[in-house]
């Protein structure tokens, strides 16, 4: 994040040397392990309220590895999950789906979500007996449905006391995990994962995540890259996905950074890649930089646009779309309409800074948002060739 835009060519220089590094390490510390290539994690968050128009059928296997059914909730009292009649119907047809396209593909049940209950996950977590409820219900439903992994998507953990008490969940919840996988040897353990926020911790109040457990006992992570700027901060234009910025912490590289920092090795992580844009009003047409002056959100909804509606909205209303180097991020703008996103350019330095830095891999939020797969294309391009 220190990287001052005239140095962008030597970024994409010292992106090749450390991937260049990386791969002669993988190559001497054993040659007998899976190779990077194929241990990347592609993964993509698919989204059960949009089954009707977006069936698992419609997923092109070919550009995951890791899928996540998206979302089931744990009940107020109970802490079981609720199974909802969608949900029966959904997510057998999710894992059958994917499971006959590609049997090597992980399939994920996620728990939570951006709109579910907080304050049920601080309930279940700070009691033994709950969690002991919530992990024995998620266990048995991710094996009644054919689930490879299980996946936490606590949104978010909001006090010291709540972290570690997540912390108890992972290390209870890998422990019966195990205990499960003892007792059914025909099949391998399932995995364990967390949508986390894209930093390690939180400036308020103050938190940090449990690294250490996180490191134990947890398969990946997967950090929310995104969502730095929107609705809740009007007044100017953001890049809601930048992974540079000189002037703040709201970046990619700094999230990043700050997990590493923390401790938890980069293999276990799995950088997030929104595929959407987030809409601003501009005060004064002829000012539309990164920060200019806005009064509130633009359009789609709540100033949210998925990609495939911003590539529709640039083309009828012949916007101009900036790549912006500096921050590595891509805008467009119309009269007074302002779309922060990410397109094929931006995710490819984005997922070569991944690659180079040596994460794990990438996740999209979320399927059924892309125009025909171009920002999965270029993703998966950038990898291979980053
Ligand atoms: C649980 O949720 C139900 C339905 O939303 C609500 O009526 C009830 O008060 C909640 N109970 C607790 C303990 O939060
Ligand atoms: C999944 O649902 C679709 C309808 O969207 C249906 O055509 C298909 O047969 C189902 N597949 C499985 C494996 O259940
Ligand atoms: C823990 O939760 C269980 C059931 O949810 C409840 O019966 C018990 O009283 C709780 N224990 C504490 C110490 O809060
Ligand atoms: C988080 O905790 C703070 C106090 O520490 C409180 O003001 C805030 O409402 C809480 N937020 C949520 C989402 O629970
Ligand atoms: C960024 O975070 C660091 C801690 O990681 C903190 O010391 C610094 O003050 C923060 N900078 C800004 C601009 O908030
Ligand atoms: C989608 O992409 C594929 C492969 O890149 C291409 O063959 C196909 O024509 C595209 N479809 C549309 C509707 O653009």
């Amino acid at each position: 994040m220190s990287l001052a835009p005239k140095f962008i060519p030597s970024l994409i220089c010292y992106v090749l040397l450390l991937a260049a590094t990386e791969l002669s390490v993988f190559g001497s510390v054993s040659a007998v392990e899976s190779s990077p290539t194929t241990a990347v994690i592609r993964g993509g968050y698919w989204l059960s309220w949009l089954a009707q128009t977006f069936p698992p059928a419609a997923i092109s296997t070919s550009h995951f590895t890791h899928l996540f059914y998206a979302f089931l909730e744990p009940n107020n009292v109970t802490f079981e999950l609720t199974v909802t009649p969608n949900d029966d119907q959904w997510m057998r047809n999710f894992t059958s789906t994917i499971h006959a396209a590609d049997p090597q593909i992980k399939t994920f049940l996620s728990i939570g979500g951006g709109g579910s209950s907080v304050p049920i996950f601080v309930a279940m977590a700070a009691n033994q007996t709950s969690r002991s409820a919530f992990i024995a219900s998620a266990i048995s439903v991710a094996r009644s449905y054919g689930f490879d992994g299980l996946d936490l998507d606590w949104e978010f953990p909001n006090s010291t006391d709540d972290m570690s008490h997540l912390s108890s969940l992972f290390k209870e919840w890998r422990q019966a995990i195990e205990t499960e996988s003892s007792s059914n040897a025909d099949r391998p353990p399932l995995e364990l994962s967390a949508a986390v926020s894209y930093a390690s911790s939180f400036p308020s109040p103050p938190r940090s995540y449990p690294a250490d457990a996180i490191t134990e006992y947890v398969d990946f992570i997967s950090p929310m890259c995104f969502d730095y700027f929107g609705k809740w901060s009007p007044s100017a234009t953001g890049s809601h996905a930048q992974l540079f910025d000189k002037t703040s912490n709201f970046s990619t590289s700094y999230g990043i950074t700050s997990w590493i920092e923390a401790g938890v090795p980069p293999e276990k992580l799995v950088m997030g890649l929104p595929v959407y844009g987030r809409t601003w009003r501009l005060k004064d047409a002829c000012h539309h930089g990164i920060g200019a002056s806005a009064e509130g959100v633009g359009p789609g909804n709540e100033g949210v646009m998925i990609y495939s509606d911003v590539l529709e909205f640039n083309s009828a209303n012949g916007a101009t779309e900036v790549f912006d180097t500096a921050s590595v991020s891509t805008y467009s703008f119309a009269g007074t309409t302002w779309i922060g996103y990410d397109g094929p350019n931006s995710i490819d330095v984005k997922v070569k800074y991944a690659k180079a830095h040596g994460l794990r891999g990438y996740f999209f939020w979320a399927l059924g948002y892309d125009n025909n797969w171009t920002i999965a294309e270029a993703a998966q391009n950038a990898w291979m060739y980053g």
